[in-house]
């Protein structure tokens, strides 16, 4: 059934899971790995039910490890839609890990997936419009324009950075970098 908007809380997911030895490192934390498909789930759960179809994940931003979380904790990770385009909708991921037996609670990342919903032939289909119920939310979806628009021009800087690489100056600009050109051949 095709539904023209949905509310914000609608969508809305938390995903909680115990971290258990087997998804630690070798230091003993757990892995970034583990977190992020987590966070790939979470983002999955919540986009799908705002779209009321398949979703696929297009970006993943702002991925930053604050924190290391330890075997032992639980890890929550809430989920919301910030901002829908046609097909697209962004995903506002929150992850906090408690600590039961000492009764503490961390912060340890947020970031911001891209999700675009998929009909039966695989092609992007239009999501329902968002209903912004709170300040808060309308906070939100004007500040993932913004970021859309920021992304955009970093982007464009980046191709640049990679395809005009100035490697004939190199010595002059990695003089102070920690690096030795050592040309093989
Ligand atoms: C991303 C994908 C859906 C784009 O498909 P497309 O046929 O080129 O469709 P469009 O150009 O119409 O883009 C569809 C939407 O994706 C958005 N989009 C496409 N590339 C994007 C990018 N790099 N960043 C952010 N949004 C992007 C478009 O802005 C558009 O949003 P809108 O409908 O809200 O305006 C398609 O390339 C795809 O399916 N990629 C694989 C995704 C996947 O498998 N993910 C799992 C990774 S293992």
């Amino acid at each position: 059934m095709l539904v023209k908007q949905k509310a914000v809380k609608d969508s809305q997911t938390t995903i909680t899971e115990l971290m258990i030895p087997s998804y630690a490192n070798f230091g003993g934390k757990i892995h970034g790995g583990i977190v992020l498909s987590l966070m790939d789930k979470v983002a999955y759960a919540c986009a799908s039910k705002h779209a009321g179809t398949y979703c696929v994940t297009v970006t993943v931003d702002k991925v930053e490890f604050l924190q290391p979380i330890e075997v032992g904790e639980l890890v929550s990770l809430h989920a919301s839609v910030n901002h829908v385009g046609n097909s697209s909708m962004v995903v506002g991921i929150k992850v906090i890990a408690e600590n039961v037996k000492q009764g503490t609670v961390k912060h340890t990342n947020s970031s911001y997936f891209t999700m675009v919903a998929k009909d039966d032939a695989n092609s992007p289909t239009p999501v329902p419009k968002l209903v912004l119920e709170t300040k808060e939310q309308v906070r939100r979806f004007i500040e993932a324009i913004r970021l859309k628009e920021i992304k955009k021009t970093i982007n464009t800087e980046m191709d640049d950075a990679v395809s005009n690489a100035d490697v004939i100056h190199a010595s002059e600009i990695l003089k102070s970098e920690r690096c030795v050109i050592s040309y093989v051949n």
